[in-house]
């Protein structure tokens, strides 16, 4: 009998046998996918050897040897936004014994303490679906923190401080209301906050090093943004802000940006210099191709001149 776990293995190998170009050497390969998606150590995992076997063109699969690698939950909708996450998101190896501590610098007892109620594999601590109220105290060495999918309501000052490695947080789906300003502005190297499908409705300043930012499904206004609170982030490539309450487009916004995601808001006007420069007309915001601002009272079709610098114009009401 086939198993819907078996069946979700099936799936997953199928993924690997395309991300496995060539079968020369398809364990580094596998190595070199794994650690730059997800930063895996591929020594604690004890990999099946894929030598045998897993080609495209064999789609029947000995699946009974691999490693039982489980996501522990599905996505509860499936927008646009979170099927690029699905691309992303980590795996999530089942652990028989409920948690294993491999991070190598469990400097305090309560990351020690977090790493056996939580899964702790390389640098990455997985406390999705954990019945947190709270950030538990992570190990300092921690580079990316996952959370989501549980019960923390409020994100203190003291939950992240002088944690100087942190790349990502992600608190998708929790019940976040409250978040202290000084929360995340002094972490150095903080690229990605996540905190889809809360309560938010003030944006704590971030830093400068940010590439995404996701705060879609909260309660953000345009007054819980800051003013120019993105314009000096020379990075950031994504940020998604759809399904709040906004009503003006952040501006201006940095030439690094990739997606705006601004869907279902209360956005009313689109001015020229929005997304364009109005003193110079040989500007071109070449990255910014993918703009979302449907389900916005705005009539896009007003100001013609405003998308003349782009290479694709916004999705929205051209009405
Ligand atoms: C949107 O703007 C265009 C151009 O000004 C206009 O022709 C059209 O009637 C407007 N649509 C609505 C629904 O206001």
């Amino acid at each position: 009998m086939r198993t819907l776990l078996n069946l979700i293995l099936e799936v997953f190998v199928l993924k690997l046998a395309l991300a496995v170009p060539s079968r020369h050497n398809p364990q580094v390969e596998l190595d070199t996918y794994y650690s730059a998606n997800y930063d895996v150590d591929l020594g604690n995992l004890n990999l099946y050897n894929y030598d045998d076997g897993l080609t495209i063109d064999e789609p029947q699969i000995e699946i009974g040897t691999l490693p039982p690698f489980v996501d522990h939950f599905q996505a509860p909708a499936a927008s646009l936004e979170e099927e690029e996450e699905e691309e992303e998101r980590p795996l999530q190896p089942h652990m028989p014994s409920g948690g294993s501590g491999v991070l190598t610098d469990l400097d305090t007892p309560g990351g020690l303490h977090t790493c056996l109620q939580c899964t702790c594999l390389g640098s990455s601590v997985y406390c999705d679906d954990a019945k947190q109220e709270r950030i538990p105290p992570l190990p300092k060495a921690t580079t990316h923190f996952y959370a989501r999918y549980n019960k923390i309501s409020k994100v203190h000052k003291s939950d992240f401080s002088r944690m100087n490695k942190l790349k990502k947080i992600d608190l998708t789906s929790n019940q976040i209301s409250e978040l202290d300003k000084d929360s995340f502005i002094d972490l150095p190297a903080l690229e990605e906050l996540v905190l889809r499908e809360n309560q938010v409705s003030l944006l704590p300043p971030l830093p400068d090093s940010m590439t995404l930012i996701d705060a879609s499904h909260n309660k953000l206004s345009s007054r819980g943004i800051q003013r120019e609170a993105f314009k000096a982030m020379s990075n950031l490539q994504y940020l998604y802000l759809a399904d709040n309450h906004i009503d003006y487009i952040p501006v201006p916004l940095p030439d690094s940006l990739r997606s705006l995601h601004l869907q279902n808001n209360n956005i009313q006007m689109i001015h020229e210099d929005t997304f364009c420069n109005l003193k110079d007309h040989n500007y071109l915001r070449n990255a910014l191709e993918d703009i979302r601002l449907d389900g916005n009272p705005v009539n896009l079709s007003k100001i013609p001149q405003a998308y003349i610098c782009l290479p694709r114009i916004p999705i929205g009401g051209l009405v």
